[in-house]
């Protein structure tokens, strides 16, 4: 297949219907030959519509939202669309048991009642500008590899520098692109008044929960609106309440026209972090010493929660999205390790490499720097196991507490430490926090690889020596005597230093020794060898197969990834209508399915509005398929998708919205480190499933006649 000439790779794809589609392109750096593509596939937008920094194009609409996910603008008073779990932070932060905005959604019927949400903020893309030559030109011959981060470093920060700094918001950034072969520059411009607009309730927005993620059939409405704010002149302002909707140069149009099996379909969006040229030890070292232990420890603290969650309304939203954040992960790591094993995925990296030992063997001049790369791998991995395996089990072993201590202790102080407090303790419950704290103390010290630099000496010598051994002895001891379990006294606290003695420090102190030994560690200056390893395997890689075009690895930069609606083949539909397993879209006929036949599970609970809704079951035409009649709920793309593509715009070949992007799928979670063609699918929410509860569930028409539908 690679070595296809691109006129029949282009008739496969229409001819054959290929099924999925890798490659998360750099916006603003398109290939003629991927642009091709993208039009023999079925777009129908120019290069120039698409991206363009003359005049205004779709990139224009779409936006990194809060660091850690995307979203698309709608409207011209700067409505914004995300997923439901992406606005999660937000909608927890403004329930209380009272206005329980996670349980029963959220709906502001004017401009007025829109919540600011502190710390929130969007970047618009502006655009991107390869400075690879100027990035590495400034490395001189036989610089040493700390004299070649450092001359990036400062090269990079120059170049940032340089960027017109108007004040408006404009901001900057190189990064390292196929691990530091290449560096680009974007530039952003950040608005970070960005308030909540409407959420619909948990048990439509995250429909399913822990039981459906990561997986197919789905039906939630995985979405939240926000808009963005401006100053009077349309420039971005930190929040106040004289701030106006912000008017963007472009936004985008919505489209109830829908699609079939085999529309183009493109996402637009942030993806975070892919590493799909990693060395079969490397992903060895992944499951093992990343994947594994997070389970482990995340299973523990997660039962802790989940009971106590349970069963007390308050805690329930204290913990919501810091719950929700560590589940997702959690099941992650356990699906990506059964996807990297079912699907021999290391067997099929190594085969990788062995062609490309043979490859560098039959010229040892040019390719010499090639030879011998996965034994040197092989070593470095095994000899860094320890300390890998521990920086992950330490870095998931802290409550919330310690870890605020610890953070303080480090000396990354807030300057307003009363605010500091109120923040972090808004959402802890010191019941709560003790139980995991003695959880993941006795956890961590049962897991941690041999030898005394892994421990916490400190507090182990303590509990032999004061408490006979007895670890919640010790817990109680210290919860009862810290004032960091006294919120309401830890409030009156002006600075840190004034509590500096406490016995919460002293612990903190013995846990952060166990991290500076780390650090310490020869291993952890080996760590960055493997890196240098990596990079070379990617080069070697990628020039084995010069004919093929390589994507770089997803690094939080504006991604375009092209396909097609597409159903997978074959799916455990475990749970739901079996059919719709292997169907396009899903349905509200399996929504109530899945309600009705588990009463016992949590995650298919829902509100009983949502329920009379759905069971009634009227929803307004024109968000019904043409082709079924029904109201479409979920479907599937082969757009290559991960983590950070959340909120991303799902786009048809009129560059209509369609949909958001937010989930992968189960059978193919290996996905990050091995695109899988067969299975790997994009999870998206359907336009009109958002349409009709905004329009038809919430009679949030004010926000539906923002839009432009199509
Ligand atoms: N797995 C999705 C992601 O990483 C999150 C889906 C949220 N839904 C849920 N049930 N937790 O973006």
């Amino acid at each position: 297949m690679r070595k296809i000439a691109l006129s029949l790779l282009i008739s496969c794809f229409s001819v054959l219907g290929i099924h999925a589609d890798e490659g998360m392109w750099v916006v603003g750096n398109i290939s003629a030959k991927v642009d091709s593509i993208l039009h023999s596939m079925g777009l129908e937008l120019t290069a120039d519509e698409l991206y363009s920094t003359e005049h205004p194009s779709l990139n224009n609409a779409i936006v990194q939202f809060g660091g850690f996910c995307s979203g698309v603008v709608v409207s011209p008073d700067g409505l914004v669309f995300t997923n439901h779990h992406c606005g999660f932070g937000s909608i927890q932060s403004h329930s209380t048991p009272k206005h329980d905005y996670l349980k029963n959604g959220f709906f502001a019927k004017k401009f007025e009642d829109e919540l600011p949400n502190e710390g929130l903020f969007v970047l618009f893309h502006i655009k991107t500008v390869d400075v690879t030559d100027i990035v590495l030109g400034a490395v001189p011959q036989g610089a040493s590899d700390q004299q070649k981060y450092a001359i990036i470093d400062s090269v990079s920060t120059r170049l940032m520098q340089m960027v017109d700094y108007s004040g408006k918001g404009i901001e900057s950034e190189v990064n390292p692109f196929y691990r530091g072969s290449k560096y680009f520059l974007s530039v952003y411009q950040r608005y970070d008044d960005v308030r909540l607009v409407y959420a619909p309730p948990q048990s439509i927005g995250k429909f399913g929960g822990d039981t459906d993620n990561w997986m197919w059939p789905r039906q939630c409405c995985d979405f939240s609106v926000f808009r963005i704010y401006a100053d009077k002149n349309n420039d971005p302002a930190e929040y106040s309440k004289d701030n106006q909707p912000y008017h963007p140069m472009q936004y985008a149009h919505v489209s109830t026209q829908g699609y079939q099996d085999g529309s183009y379909a493109m996402t637009l969006g942030y993806p975070g972090s892919t590493d799909r040229y990693l060395s079969s030890y490397g992903i060895e070292s992944t499951m093992r010493t990343t994947n594994d232990v997070r389970y482990q420890v995340r299973d523990v603290k997660l039962n802790i929660l989940r009971e106590i969650m349970r069963n007390d309304d308050a805690i329930r939203i204290m913990y919501a999205s810091k719950y929700a954040s560590s589940s997702n992960y959690w099941k992650f790591s356990l699906g990506q390790n059964q996807a990297l094993d079912n699907l021999k995925v290391i067997d099929e990296k190594q085969q990788l490499e062995k062609e490309l030992a043979e490859w560098a063997a039959q010229d040892t001049v040019a390719r010499g720097k090639y030879i011998g790369i996965t034994d040197s791998l092989k070593a470095l991995y095994a000899e860094c196991y320890p300390m890998l395996y521990a920086r992950t089990l330490w870095s998931e072993s802290n409550s919330d507490i310690l870890n605020f201590v610890i953070r303080n202790s480090l000396g990354r102080r807030s300057d307003d430490f009363q605010k500091a407090v109120e923040k972090a303790y808004k959402d802890i419950d010191v019941e709560t926090d003790k139980k995991v704290f003695l959880a993941l103390l006795q956890n961590y010290i049962k897991h941690a690889p041999n030898g005394d630099k892994y421990l916490p000496t400190g507090i182990i010598n303590k509990v032999d020596s004061l408490f006979g051994g007895n670890y919640e002895a010790y817990v109680n001891d210290l919860y009862s005597k810290s004032i960091f379990a006294r919120p309401d006294d830890l409030k009156k606290v002006h600075d840190f230093d004034e509590v500096a003695k406490d016995p919460m420090v002293e612990a903190a102190m013995d846990v952060i020794d166990v991290y500076f030994a780390l650090r310490k560690s020869n291993e952890w200056e080996r760590a960055w060898v493997i890196e240098e390893y990596e990079r070379l395997l990617g080069d070697g890689i990628r020039e084995m197969n010069h004919d093929k075009e390589y994507y770089p690895d997803a690094n939080f930069t504006l991604r375009l990834s092209y396909g097609l609606c597409k159903p997978i083949d074959f799916a455990p539909g475990t749970t739901g209508l079996k059919e719709e397993a292997t169907s396009l879209m899903t349905t509200p006929r399996s929504f109530l399915n899945k309600h009705e036949q588990n009463p016992d599970n949590y995650d298919y609970r829902l509100i009983p509005e949502a329920y009379k809704w759905m069971k009634k079951g009227k929803f307004s035409k024109q968000y019904l398929d043409k082709n079924t009649g029904e109201l479409p709920l979920c479907f599937l793309t082969t757009n290559d998708i991960t983590g950070g593509n959340s909120g991303s715009g799902m786009f048809d070949g009129k560059g209509r919205l369609i949909g958001l992007a937010f989930d992968g799928n189960w059978e193919a979670m290996s996905g990050d480190l091995k695109f899988d063609n067969a299975l790997q699918r994009c999870i998206g929410v359907d336009i009109r499933w958002v349409l009709s509860v905004m329009d038809d569930y919430s009679h949030a028409k004010r926000l539906i006649n923002e839009l432009t539908i199509e």
